[in-house]
């Protein structure tokens, strides 16, 4: 890729951010710690230093050597960035009388006709820091600045280095994208190319040439970044695509034979396996959410051995990993950060581990992943699909598992979710579901007492999951829905709706 920008991030919560309203603008961009500078910075055009929770007056202020770059590539300090490039290069960086959050407006724009281009002055911008700059740093012209922050944007003579304080990428600084735009596209010179349709003439042409005439195993599992990854593997080597689709029979009410249909339609070379027997007899008595957790990743991992021994000669293991799961983090504490639920358990090295792994989404962002989806004529309802957890229905049953609960439980999921449907709002939530309480409670139908289950429905909001909140359902629909539970579904006789947002709850109640 020799159309690419690089992030380094000294460890602040947007830089991700930053990362997609670059991409956004259709250009390519990395996220490398600031510790890990490539040592061959010739592919990069612009480099962007991120925020960080750090001040560059404490001790263990990240301080990488950025001589390979500083006024050799074109360079945006943002925030921590243009205190960075103060500090160390003659400029004064002192903590500010009161600490700089929330909205400002941006004045005094001069000096530079390319990075402000068609910026409108005052316009609004995000500031979130407690040190600021009050000494520029040698060689410096000041750009703007704020009602509180004199220095809010400045740039070197001579050298294409830029420093701003506040945050471009986030929403709330108005022109943000434009800013980071004249930055790339005016001063940088990059070209907007990064577009889902060139991604994916590059990507099968590259897969191609990789794999040959290899035989390669996928395991879907229904979800947009499998699917996305085994269509666009199908678009390269055709048939020697050889997909497994496990039902774990703790998936929601008929997923399994739909979905199924749906991946043949589709031309994909895909077998459906079904050892539900295999999971729910593993998980016989099991309560504790870690086991079943441990149980249905081993199992999962037994039935995908036993199907990838049947495809001979088999080479390749493709996966449908996106970036998010690669990036590394800069650790702000130190430490590890604690595991707070074990999504993945794997217990010796299978033999299609063994396999080489190919990745064709590692370098895509969520949402670019639906967009490459899109392109590759997959249908809206697939690449709109929520989030759905792998051990499925099994961490919605509280306690523990049995066949008659798991057929409650698909029943009440279904009428949820087809009527989120029906009501147009299925769109409107990121993610929706249902779970069974291991308590029973009084109820009456006609003259009759009744002491039967109770089911939760959980609706929430989120971007990617780490935050949420629960959904404004209107009421009509939640009366309908509770009412259709509780009259079609024989066993239960309570509803409730979870208003708890993430943190401190989670989205799953396991
Ligand atoms: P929590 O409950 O941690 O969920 O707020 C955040 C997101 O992760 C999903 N989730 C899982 N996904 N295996 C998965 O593949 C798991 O064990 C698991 N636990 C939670 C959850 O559905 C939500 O989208």
């Amino acid at each position: 890729m020799q159309n690419n920008v690089l992030i380094l991030d000294f460890g602040s919560q947007y830089t991700q951010l930053i990362a997609r309203r670059v991409r956004e603008l259709n250009i390519f961009c990395e996220i490398k710690p600031y510790n890990k500078v490539p040592q061959d910075m010739s592919v990069y055009k612009a480099v962007i230093l991120s925020g960080s929770p750090f001040s560059v007056r404490s001790e263990d202020a990240p301080h990488p050597d950025l001589s390979q770059i500083k006024g050799k590539i074109p360079l945006l300090g943002v925030c921590y960035g243009a205190q960075y490039l103060a500090h160390f290069h003659g400029g004064l960086v002192a903590p500010s009388n009161t600490r700089e959050y929330g909205r400002a407006r941006l004045t005094n724009i001069k000096n530079d006709e390319r990075f402000f281009y068609e910026i409108t002055d005052g316009t609004q911008v995000w500031m979130s820091h407690s040190d600021t700059i009050q000494k520029l740093p040698e060689g410096a012209v000041i750009m703007a600045s704020t009602g509180d922050v004199e220095n809010a944007a400045y740039r070197i003579e001579g050298e294409d280095t830029y420093a701003i304080q506040f945050h471009p990428e986030v929403y709330h600084t108005t022109q943000g994208k434009l800013i980071l735009e004249n930055f790339l596209v005016h001063i940088a010179g990059l070209k907007q190319s990064w577009t889902p349709d060139a991604f994916v003439e590059t990507t099968v042409a590259a897969l191609k040439e990789k794999i040959g005439d290899d035989k390669v195993i996928l395991g879907l599992s229904g979800g947009v970044d499998s699917t996305v990854a085994a269509v666009l593997l199908h678009k390269a080597i055709g048939k020697h695509l050889h997909c497994i689709f496990v039902n774990n029979g703790l998936l929601r009410k008929n997923e399994f034979q739909d979905v199924l249909d749906q991946y043949q339609h589709m031309g994909l070379n895909v077998k459906g396996v079904d050892a539900s027997a295999r999971f729910l007899d593993a998980l016989a008595g099991v309560s504790d959410p870690e086991k079943k957790r441990k149980i249905i990743g081993k199992v999962f991992i037994d039935v995908f051995d036993d199907e990838s021994h049947l495809v001979e000669d088999a080479k390749w293991l493709a996966q449908g990993t996106i970036y998010p799961d690669v990036i590394e983090s800069v650790s702000v504490t130190g430490g590890p950060s604690a595991t707070i639920k074990s999504h993945h358990n794997v217990g010796g090295l299978p033999d299609f581990m063994k396999l080489n792994v190919v990745e064709p989404l590692k370098m895509l962002f969520k949402d670019e992943v639906r967009r490459v989806g899109a392109s590759l004529h997959i249908d809206d309802e697939r690449l709109g699909r929520h989030p759905f957890p792998g051990p499925g229905l099994a961490i919605r049953i509280l306690g523990d598992i049995t066949r008659e609960k798991v057929a409650i439980l698909q029943e009440v999921d279904a009428i949820f979710i087809n009527g989120l449907r029906e009501w147009g709002l299925y769109d409107k939530v990121w993610q929706a579901g249902a779970m069974l309480l291991p308590v029973n409670s009084v109820g009456v139908m006609g003259d009759e007492r009744t002491y039967e289950k109770c089911v939760v429905l959980r609706a929430v909001e989120s971007t990617d999951g780490m935050t949420a909140d629960w959904v404004d359902l209107p009421y009509a629909f939640l009366q309908k829905t509770s009412n259709s539970i509780i009259n079609k579904v024989p066993g239960v006789n309570r509803v409730v709706y979870d208003i708890s947002s993430k943190p401190p709850a989670t989205i799953e109640w396991e």
